[in-house]
């Protein structure tokens, strides 16, 4: 059932590119083997940031038909969230650093590397997810800030700062910058998200909202 609708909303081009990402992104969370074609179809969508969602999704349930998964030592996920992609077994920060950064590298070794990083939670890990904020394409940066606000360090709020301000940036980004900065919560946090409340872009306006309360809370 919940498939059926998550389908349906991935297979309208007249809605948000967020919203069919998250349709795509439940999708690979929910794993199904069924949905393997319609993932596919969806993979060469026009949209990139949909596209490569399913083509991550697609990873993700090809990772999981893989018998031998198991026993991969997968480090802990201590936020409890399914992520898109499991963490690499690496935890080397340099190497993880190296596969982060890599535009030649897929887009599913990029985010096993980046929740390895978030998974050890060191200040060098949010240091190079931090760097990471202005790397790859818009559905990559997006996933840095989702990530760097499950880690709520403070070290990062100048990178969130700044993808939050550039008027250029992808929405989606700028969205997950916001809540990112809500989720840390400080005095500064609060101040930028401030100055982002009547933001012309509907979606950054909302998120900073959504935030803002999240820091007054
Ligand atoms: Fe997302």
């Amino acid at each position: 059932q919940a498939v059926s609708v998550l389908i349906q909303v991935l297979e309208n081009a007249d809605q948000e590119p967020m919203v069919r990402h998250e349709a795509g992104e439940a999708l690979g969370a929910i794993g199904s083997a069924e949905t393997v074609d319609i993932l596919r179809k969806y993979s060469k969508d026009p949209v990139v940031e949909v596209a490569e969602t399913c083509e991550l999704a697609l990873e993700r349930i090809k990772w999981l038909q893989d018998p031998d998964h198991h026993k991969e030592k997968l480090s802990t996920n201590p936020y409890a969230s399914v992520d898109p992609a499991p963490p690499t077994l690496l935890t080397d920060v340099p190497k993880l650093k190296e596969i982060l950064l890599n535009d030649g590298a897929s887009l599913f070794e990029r985010y096993r590397a980046m929740f390895a990083l978030r998974n050890l939670r060191t200040g060098d890990a949010v240091s190079v997810l931090s760097s990471a904020l202005t790397c790859g394409g818009a559905l990559f940066r997006h996933e840095v800030a989702f990530v760097l606000g499950q880690l709520q360090d403070e070290t990062s709020v100048p990178y969130l700062r700044r993808s939050l301000e550039d008027a250029s940036e992808n929405e989606m980004v700028r969205h997950e910058c916001a809540e990112a900065l809500g989720a840390i919560g400080s005095d500064d946090c609060y101040q930028i998200l401030n100055r982002y409340l009547t933001d012309d872009k509907r979606v950054v306006k909302e998120s900073c909202e959504i935030a803002f309360d999240m820091c007054e809370y």
